[in-house]
């Protein structure tokens, strides 16, 4: 596990969108595992402008999200396909067919998730996966005792989830108890799985993610299986850490061709 910490969240998000960029330009057809939620979109507003001012060319990209919540139409407000749209896809000149949302209204489920799988493979697996981190140390929607290598199904949200994720609805009772997710071992299929951090109120997972044991009761742990897993935290988030100098140190002493 490489862990970065940065003083904030924008300079960490300026890094991430310049590793994501650079994955852009350079592959064929890059293909992008991307997550929603209040910590990528500093990501995606650097990735907008890079757009915008540079020139930065989605006409290749294909993307999968890594979740939606079951029962949400796309349009709804809270749906991931509305935030997707409103905060990245409409702003860039990506092909619509070439983005993958789950689809929470699929008919048959089961079928959906092993169609998504395939979708993947189909387009040579992901290059890099975007991901947050829940405060029960979630990555997706898979919640605490989710199977290491699991693939994409429907969980059930746990309390503490459907909590947090209330302020991007009017009410927690409008929270969907569950969600079609990429699984664990899905994610860990992706040549670059990239997780961002920020703020006091992920340090706890944090440290259980980057420096407890393995467990399906801290989903996110399953990184440090991963060889190439990238954490991207601001000072907040990477409080709790033990090892804090020896990442600090390890960054600044990056050989040049490993920075990006
Ligand atoms: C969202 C997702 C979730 C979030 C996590 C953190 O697509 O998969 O795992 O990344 O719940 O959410 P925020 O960023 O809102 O703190």
């Amino acid at each position: 596990m490489e862990v970065i910490i940065q003083a904030d969240s924008e300079q960490a998000s300026l890094l991430a969108a310049r590793l994501v960029s650079r994955i852009i330009k350079e592959k064929e057809k890059p293909v992008i595992g991307l997550a929603t939620g209040s910590t990528p979109l500093l990501l995606y507003r650097f990735l907008v402008k890079m757009h915008r001012e540079e020139g930065l060319d989605f006409s290749r990209s294909i993307t999968f999200n890594l979740d939606e919540y079951v029962g949400l139409a796309p349009e709804h407000p809270a749906s991931f396909h509305h935030f997707m749209w409103k905060n990245l896809f409409s702003q860039v000149n990506i092909k619509p067919e070439n983005v993958h949302i789950p689809d929470g209204l699929a008919s048959d489920m089961e079928a959906y998730c092993r169609q998504y799988e395939e979708d993947i493979k189909a387009a040579g697996g992901l290059d890099i996966q975007i991901l947050g981190l829940g405060t029960d140390g979630h990555i997706g929607f898979n919640e605490p005792s989710s199977s290491l290598s699991s693939d994409t199904r429907i969980k059930t949200l746990t309390d503490q989830t459907r909590k947090d994720n209330a302020i991007f609805f009017e009410a927690e009772e409008n929270v969907p108890y569950h969600a079609i997710t990429m699984g664990i071992g899905t994610i860990l299929q992706a040549r670059i799985c990239l997780l961002m951090a920020f703020g006091k109120k992920k340090a706890r997972a944090v440290s259980r993610a980057v420096e407890g044991p393995v467990t399906s009761m801290v989903p996110a742990s399953a990184l440090q299986l991963h060889p190439r897993a990238i954490m991207l935290l601001d000072k907040e988030a990477a409080f709790k850490l033990d090892q804090i100098d020896y990442y600090h140190w390890a960054y600044e002493h990056k050989p040049e061709w490993q920075k990006f």
